[in-house]
């Protein structure tokens, strides 16, 4: 079912214009326009940020609470639409906790942007390769990237490399992007020294991009957690036999890629609600984590477990693309009040916590799932969305929530009786 049409010409109407008019014609009245688009002064940062902006959808923002990374505390800004994430994340946080919680690392922020041509000879190949190149290539980006180096980043050496099935010669070339995600900055870069691979190759470049795969941008987390600090949490299982089957878990989704697309999804569900809530590009560290997971030709677990000395110990690792400044990141005030309940990281240091957070919520998620499932713990939260799709709100919906649940039928038939009961009963 298509709802009325948009006039064609959407982007030349003032953004209170297209806002009213979207409003008006595609949601529910005030109240769930109120609910479903932000208000003015987001609308005016929406403009500035994209083509024929209508508003700003209110993404759920919550807080995960109880991490220790590194010996710190810390809380941390997700921003998600899907009910259990936060929850799982806060819960292994603080079973995690109890074993001293992540220990975690980044590597510099190395990334790859190339230039692409055809028509390049043996040659011209050599020639792009040689030192005089390199020497013209380092020139000319030293010219564009003086405020990266006085950052302590910039241009780090070249690739010259040949791809066998379209005869295409790549020239890569690493900076280190210190604090920004680094689109822009590699994008400019691998632009400027177009004309120059250009003449060297004697070829035509096809184009100039970044790779988004940044296999060298990677951060690692860890824990280790004593098995008498896990039994509490293992829900009628031994702590040894619940460790025994988070480990199986995870053999399970490094064999079968069809469980590792999951595994590895409910990793993404933290890792995305971050760079969602710090406003950084959900794609690309998607993207990157996925093809970093596939590395091998065969998709794999971004995470693993294993028992060692009484404990139960979960690693990751993975590519985390995470700008502190630049893009929308230090523009958008809910991008910036995020940093700011990280205590301001620079781009690093948010890699690192992004990795715990993606460890946590895998964490969370298969030990849910080798003791006894996921399914009770969500459709309690459903029952709260039914509740609240069945009209109830405020304190009527948890109490509409908590007769659906102790019904079991998790229907908005039953969600509907619930309110019924709940508003008959009020009348009375
Ligand atoms: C749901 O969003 C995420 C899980 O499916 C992850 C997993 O299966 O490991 C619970």
């Amino acid at each position: 079912m298509s709802g009325p049409a948009l006039p064609a010409g959407l982007r030349k109407l003032a953004p209170a214009e297209r806002k009213a008019l979207w409003e008006r014609l595609y949601f529910d009245g005030t109240e769930a326009a109120a609910a479903g688009n932000a208000g003015s002064e987001a609308l005016e940062l929406s403009d500035l940020l994209v083509e024929s902006a209508v508003g700003a959808l209110t993404l759920p923002l919550g807080i995960a609470q109880g991490f220790l990374i590194d010996g710190r505390r810390y809380d941390l800004p997700l921003a998600v639409e899907e009910p259990s994430v936060i929850a799982a994340a806060g819960y292994a946080a603080r079973i995690v906790a109890e074993g001293g919680g992540f220990v975690t690392e980044a590597d510099e922020p190395l990334m790859e942007s190339y230039v692409y041509l055809e028509g390049v000879s043996a040659e011209g190949e050599a020639r792009l390769a040689s030192e005089g190149a390199e020497a013209r290539i380092r020139a000319a980006l030293g010219a564009i990237q003086g405020s990266l180096e006085r950052r302590g980043g910039g241009y780090r050496g070249r690739r010259v490399y040949r791809l066998p099935e379209t005869g295409l010669v790549a020239l890569e070339l690493s900076v280190d992007v210190r604090d920004a995600m680094g689109a822009n900055i590699l994008n400019t870069a691998a632009e400027t020294v177009k004309s120059q691979a250009e003449e060297l190759s004697g070829g035509k470049a096809l184009m100039c991009i970044l790779s988004n795969a940044s296999p060298r941008r990677l951060a690692r987390a860890r824990f280790e957690l004593p098995l008498a600090a896990l039994a509490p949490f293992a829900r009628g299982f031994s702590a040894d036999e619940a460790a025994r089957r988070v480990v199986l878990a995870w053999r399970l989704a490094d064999e079968d890629p069809a469980r590792a697309v999951t595994h590895n999804k409910g990793i993404m569900n933290g890792v995305a609600s971050l760079a969602q809530a710090t406003l950084n590009d959900t794609r690309a560290v998607e993207a990157a984590a996925h093809a970093w997971a596939a590395r091998s030709g065969r998709l794999r677990s971004l995470s693993r477990y294993e028992i060692a000395d009484g404990s139960l110990r979960g690693a990751i690792e993975l590519p985390l693309a995470l700008g502190a400044v630049g893009g929308s990141v230090d523009l958008h005030p809910a991008g910036k009040a995020a940093l700011r309940l990280l205590g301001d990281p620079d781009s690093r240091r948010l890699a690192r916590i992004a990795a715990a957070l993606g460890l946590a919520q895998n964490f969370a998620a298969v030990l849910a799932l080798v003791t006894g499932g996921i399914q009770k713990g969500h459709m309690r939260l459903h029952a709260a969305r039914l509740a609240y799709k069945a009209g109830a709100r405020g304190d009527d919906a948890r109490r509409a929530a908590d007769i659906v649940a102790a019904g079991g039928a998790y229907t908005l038939a039953a969600a509907e009786a619930a309110v019924a009961s709940l508003r008959a009963g009020a009348g009375s």
